[in-house]
């Protein structure tokens, strides 16, 4: 089957001109050989192809340009040079605010809105129920927009966006104001269309909902494509950069540029899987807990900032190294930091992920109210995480993370993603499903049969 190429962006960028004083944008138009505007490029040659049934994750450090590369896919912003193509009904749920007028009511803007996204008035009227419902906002409906929390307002919003029926869906980041219940609702909704073969573009900060989503991702970055990859990589690499020192910034960028080319869609990215390639299960191994070949292919080290973990490992309570761990046994995480300078409000951490790179959960060896005041220069910190292990059989992953305040500001002094892996032994008869181990004990009777019921 060929997939149909739904968007396809062809060396786009966007150029803003950016004025100091507001008079300066009005001067312009009377003296436009005067003018005072300075240049900014907020995309710069963009290459993206998106295929019928994808769903693209993007990410990046604020002012990147991803909103910037949304609204020139949806439409909202023309291109200064390149092309866009878009192929299909595209209905968007953009920065908060856009789209809406403040003035009318959650009624009129329903009417107001689905007309931008392309409906026409009959289709707005028999969706409206179904868009009220999903809302789910009472009595607000009729009230100005301007009165609602954002809550409300991106109930209402992803509402008309998502019953509009469209081909491809545009997310900007709005999802994060919804409590967890309606979370939850849109992510489900989300999925269904997904189950559609509708194609989804996705801007978060949530890495777990990239993992979990996105079929790929983009880390954008000064209005380039840096990288594109599987979800769990670019994720990655994002979060090194975000947390990097300023002065390692336009090293590290290089960096991630070069990491694997340039990359537009899918099926390149694939390429780019960090390959888990585990050792084959029945691989004879001299000790069935511990195989030395069992080492993760992702493991993405950020920056130390004086400070660097070293010697990660897991061993029984006997001190026995293992990395085939058995279901609800207790196991001690551990790894030692190697302080080069001297650091404050120190605290450590670890985190178990799946395969997928979800996070299923992990711990912090101190609170951010009582972290280890001081540590000087020269000295090593021994970490222990003692853990149950509560997973079914499979492979997971571990991080590990050391953080200390810098300028007042908790950062990373060292971090790593994917420090190693483990898996849980298989077992014969098991009844437990997924991947927790609730402990879950089932019980079964037979109950004697209603009188109705005749042998
Ligand atoms: N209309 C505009 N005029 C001038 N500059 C703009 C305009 N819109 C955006 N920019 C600039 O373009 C850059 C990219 O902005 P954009 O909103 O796309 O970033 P973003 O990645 O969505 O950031 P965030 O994570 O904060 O939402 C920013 O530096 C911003 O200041
Ligand atoms: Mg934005």
């Amino acid at each position: 089957m060929t997939q149909e190429v739904v968007i396809d962006l062809k060396n786009v960028s966007k150029c803003f001109k950016q004025y100091n004083h507001p008079v300066d944008r009005l001067k312009e138009i009377v003296w436009p050989a005067n003018t005072k505007a300075t240049e900014f490029w907020a995309l710069k040659g963009i290459n993206l192809k998106l295929y019928q049934g994808e769903t693209l994750g993007i990410v990046g450090r604020n002012g990147s340009g991803k909103s910037t590369l949304l609204q020139v896919i949806v439409g909202t912003l023309t291109p200064t040079t390149g092309e866009v193509n878009v192929n299909g009904r595209i209905s968007a749920l953009l920065e908060l605010g856009s789209g809406f007028n403040p003035e009318f009511t959650g009624r009129q803007n329903v009417f107001f809105n689905g007309r931008i996204l392309g409906l026409q008035k009959e289709e707005i009227e028999e969706k409206f129920d179904a868009i009220v419902s999903f809302a789910d906002i009472g009595s607000f409906i009729d009230q100005p927009v301007k009165t609602y929390s954002s809550g409300m307002f991106v109930r209402l919003a992803f509402a008309v966006a998502i019953n509009a029926d469209p081909d491809i869906l545009v997310v900007d980041e709005a999802l994060s104001v919804g409590d967890e219940a309606f979370q939850r609702k849109c992510y489900s909704k989300l999925k269904s269309f997904q189950d559609a073969g509708k194609t989804i573009l996705f801007v978060s900060h949530s890495a777990t909902s990239v993992v979990e989503m996105c079929n790929w991702a983009i880390l954008v970055d000064s209005g380039e494509i840096l990288l594109a990859g599987a979800p769990k990589l670019v994720v990655a690499k994002y979060h090194k950069l975000l947390y990097s020192p300023a002065d390692k910034v336009v090293q590290l960028r290089e960096e991630i540029r070069n990491f694997n080319g340039p990359i537009t869609s899918i099926a390149t990215a694939a390429a780019t899987e960090t390959g888990l390639k585990l050792p084959e299960l029945g691989q004879k191994r001299n000790d069935p807990f511990y195989d030395p070949n069992l080492i993760p292919k992702s493991t993405i080290q950020y920056i130390p900032r004086g400070a660097e973990i070293v010697n990660p490992s897991i061993t029984t309570l006997e001190g026995k190294r293992v990395n085939h761990l058995i279901r609800g046994q207790e196991y001690i995480y551990s790894y030692r930091i190697d302080f080069t300078e001297s650091a404050h409000g120190v605290r450590c951490g670890m985190l178990i992920k799946t395969i997928s790179g979800f996070e299923l959960g992990g711990a912090a060896s101190h609170t951010i109210f009582q972290p280890i005041d001081y540590i000087p220069a020269g000295t090593s910190l021994n970490v222990e995480f003692k853990f149950l292990c509560s997973l079914l059989p499979g492979a997971y992953f571990l991080n590990n993370g050391v953080l200390g305040l810098v300028n007042n500001e908790e950062v990373y002094l060292h971090r790593c993603i994917d420090a190693m892996m483990f898996r849980v032994q298989p077992e014969d008869d098991l009844l437990g499903t997924c991947i927790v181990d609730f402990q879950v004990e089932s019980n079964t009777s037979v109950v004697q049969s209603s009188p109705r019921v005749t042998a």
